[in-house]
């Protein structure tokens, strides 16, 4: 289905049920690309390892003074959205050095958001957690991205249900594959369930994450991005296309994104030019979105 452009803001969450597939990566850097492009952005971070926020300039975000974060606003409900949410930064937040990101502000993470799936089994309209706090600040941004956990849990049951369109994360490879229809199967049980509470949420993208670019992985590469295409078509976005001859898709295999990572800073400001920021820029645009002329 094509990108809900109208729906303003648009609510997206990086989901699969798997750890390491590039959810947060994928997350940080299409906010990044959006909120350059003139998009006011929120980017959420719903995960207990809390990546997005360390990667937006907080290493240590339950450690900050006086500062609220997700977890807070999920069990307390007199804490309000917009005491979680902080500038993101290119750098630690606030160093001497680092750069506040215009338009990108952060619902900071927690690392007790691992305690999450236990208070919500308790709460009443447990489901329609995330879905309640984003209404708060709804108004303030063109574009929200839910960074989620590695699993089908609560947790994401209520991003899925809180958003307008998943976009799934995965490394190419058959297991991987196979995983997707567990999300597809996920997103449909959540639209049927909480239909009349609102949930309307469709895949509208796949990025495919860590493309090995050498010789010699890339057969496995080309089934699995086969397989892919021929299942998918165009829900798999495309990253690059300068050899001219193959289609490309999804983000080239690099080191600068662990770096960037190291370093707290998105890709546009870490390796400006590099592979793998001109994919996340391309597949920011086969996502719909493009400059703002503003
Ligand atoms: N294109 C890439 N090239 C090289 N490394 C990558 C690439 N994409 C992701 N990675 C690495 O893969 C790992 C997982 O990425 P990321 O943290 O974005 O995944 P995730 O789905 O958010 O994981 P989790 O479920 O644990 O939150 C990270 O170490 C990241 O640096
Ligand atoms: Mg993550």
């Amino acid at each position: 289905m094509a990108p809900q452009l109208e729906t303003i803001p648009r609510i997206i969450s990086m989901t699969n049920q798997v750890g390491g597939s590039g959810k947060s990566t994928s997350g940080v850097n299409i906010g990044a690309t959006c909120a350059e492009w003139g998009y006011r952005t929120l980017v959420v971070d719903a995960d207990d390892q809390c990546d997005a926020s360390v990667a937006l300039g907080y290493m240590n975000p339950d450690s900050i003074e006086g500062q609220k974060t997700i977890f807070d606003c999920l069990t307390d409900k007199a804490v309000k959205l917009c005491e979680a949410i902080v500038p993101a930064f290119a750098g630690p937040a606030g160093a001497e050095g680092s750069k506040r990101l215009e338009n990108l502000d952060l619902v900071l993470g927690s690392s007790e958001m691992e305690n999450a799936e236990q208070y919500l089994t308790t709460e009443m309209g447990r489901e329609l957690w995330l879905k309640r706090l984003l209404g708060q600040v709804k108004g303030d941004y063109d574009v929200i991205i839910i960074d989620c956990p590695g699993n089908l849990g609560l947790v994401v049951i209520g991003a899925i249900l809180a958003c307008d369109e998943v976009v799934a994360c995965i490394k190419p490879g058959f297991k991987e594959l196979r995983g997707l229809t567990r999300i597809e199967q996920k997103i449909e049980a959540v639209q049927e369930q909480f239909g009349e509470y609102g949930a309307h949420a469709t895949m509208t993208g796949i990025i495919l994450v860590d493309v090995p670019t050498s010789r010699s992985q890339g057969a496995v590469w080309d089934d699995g991005k086969n397989m892919a295409v021929q299942t998918y078509g165009d829900l798999v976005l495309r990253g690059y296309a300068e050899d001219g001859e193959k289609e490309r898709y999804g983000v080239r295999r690099s080191t600068k994104i662990p770096e960037s990572y190291a370093h707290q800073k998105v890709l546009l400001q870490y390796d400006r030019a590099g592979e793998a920021t001109y994919d996340y820029v391309e597949i920011s645009k086969g996502l719909g979105f493009s400059r703002q002329g503003r």
